[in-house]
């Protein structure tokens, strides 16, 4: 075998940690090949070290403190596979500062830390790679850092959040509620017993941070994503998609507006054209659309999570830090640190009368004479044009009839002073619900 040796230091040994290190494992010898260079992972921190696991591991190479990890001169890269922003961001931090580079697969700690970590990679000289973070086993990451490179990124769609995208699917091809889906996800072991990081848009959320990071070098504050999940889709909501040739998605979006000088990021369930690039994007799958100015819309589908996937899109990583280890000095590395900042410092968050969408509002109102002409008054007097309206009978309670809207094109600030005046109107049994309708090409 090859005669150098690289050696991995795993801070974590979860769900993808054990892929990684078993994939590792069983590709050692085609890596070292094509490397020339021997790569082992040699040190694996964890929480509780006596708990059973599912792939074979030497007890003596298992250690309960990560950062004895991070700062052990005989480890070359560390992966934080922990989850969390604690611990995580301690342990990034310390094997920078020792010069490693880190391969990460956590969104959170890059979306409330990226910023700190990739100045102190810059300023020791090493680097934080985490292709992993963003739509699990597809390689988006390096597409838009490596082979996008020339583009400048007018929108970017994802589906970034499989349990989400399960449970609409689901939704769709049973008819049965968000609740019931959502319990026998978590006894398949597709929503996590907490489900609200997922059906809240939060790690969807985190994940569009990165990609806006990736795509125009600004870091996004959290705050600054308009942010809704999935819960309050409703029956109602995916048969008038169905009926209409479209799909409900909870969609993350990275677009310019303001002519390029502003960018909205925004993770919201939409109704997008079921034969559209993402519309037909089923189950646990991910996918991502992006508009590249040179390449056009390039559009990327696979498995966003689960162990295999996440180790495919880890191990890629490590193999690049092991390139940049094996034949890049300090000049080769810089590059690659730095390839994603393209004008970021100049770029401003876009405000809602700057975000332009057709819009879907259904309203649950008591059915009597004049409601239409309410509605219709507050939506006017926001300057919201009606496209369609559509009227249900509640079935249990005939005396509520559900109406459906659409709009024409009208402003983010518009639609949402509109639903909260709506919001406020007697004649209204329950909270509106409203979503955007994609334009995804
Ligand atoms: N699972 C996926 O499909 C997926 C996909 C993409 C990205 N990710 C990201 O990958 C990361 C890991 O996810 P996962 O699903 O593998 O999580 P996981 O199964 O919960 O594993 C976490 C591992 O970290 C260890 N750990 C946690 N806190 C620690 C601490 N303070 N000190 C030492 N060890 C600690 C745990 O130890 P014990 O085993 O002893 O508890 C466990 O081995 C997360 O950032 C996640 O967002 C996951």
């Amino acid at each position: 075998m090859s005669s150098r040796s690289i050696r991995i230091g795993l801070c974590g040994f979860g769900v993808v940690g054990q892929g990684v290190f078993d994939h590792l494992n069983k590709k050692r010898k085609a890596l070292g090949a094509l490397l020339g260079a021997d790569m082992s992972v040699t040190r694996i921190a964890v929480r509780e070290k006596g708990k059973k696991r599912d792939v074979a591991v030497d007890e003596g190479i298992i250690t309960s403190d990560p950062i004895s990890i991070a700062t052990d001169p005989e480890i070359d890269i560390v992966c934080e596979l922990m989850g969390g922003t604690n611990t995580a961001r301690e342990v990034t931090v310390a094997a920078l500062k020792a010069g490693k580079i880190v391969v990460t697969a956590n969104k959170a700690l890059l979306c409330d830390h990226g910023k700190e970590l990739l100045s102190i990679a810059q300023q020791y000289g090493g680097h934080v790679l985490f292709e992993a973070s963003v739509a699990g086993g597809i390689p988006v990451i390096k597409a838009i850092r490596e082979g996008l490179v020339i583009n400048d990124f007018s929108s970017i769609y994802g589906i970034l959040n499989g349990t989400c995208n399960y449970i609409l699917t689901r939704m769709a091809n049973e008819g049965l509620s968000y609740q019931e889906i959502l319990v026998e996800a978590k006894e398949l072991g597709y929503a996590e017993a907490d489900e609200s990081l997922d059906v809240d848009g939060i790690d969807a959320a985190h994940k569009a941070v990165v990609l806006a990071y990736l795509a125009h070098g600004k870091w996004v504050d959290f705050k600054n994503v308009r942010l809704q999940g999935i819960k309050e889709v409703s029956q109602e909501d995916i048969l008038f998609a169905k009926d209409n040739g479209y799909a409900v998605k909870l969609i993350a979006v990275v677009n310019r507006e303001r002519g390029g000088k502003a960018l909205h990021v925004s993770v919201l369930p939409t109704l997008v054209e079921r034969r559209s690039s993402l519309g037909s994007v089923d189950g646990v799958f991910n996918a991502v659309s992006i508009h590249g100015d040179v390449v056009g819309e390039t559009v990327y589908i696979g498995p966003g999570a689960g162990r295999h996937a996440t180790a495919s899109a880890v191990i890629s990583d490590i193999v690049d830090a092991a390139k940049l280890l094996i034949f890049g000095g300090p000049e080769g590395r810089f590059p690659f640190l730095d390839s994603a900042p393209k004008n970021g410092g100049g770029i401003d968050i876009a405000r809602p009368d700057e975000i332009h969408s057709r819009y879907y509002v259904r309203l649950v109102v008591m059915d009597q004479p004049g409601v239409m002409a309410e509605i219709a008054s507050i939506l006017a007097s926001h300057k919201v044009s009606l496209a369609s309206v559509t009227q249900k009978e509640v079935p249990e309670k005939a005396e509520r009839a559900s109406l459906i809207i659409t709009t024409h094109l009208t402003t983010e600030e518009a639609i949402l002073r509109a639903v909260a005046d709506l919001e406020g109107l007697t004649i209204l049994e329950e909270k509106p619900f409203c979503m955007p309708i994609g334009t995804i090409s």
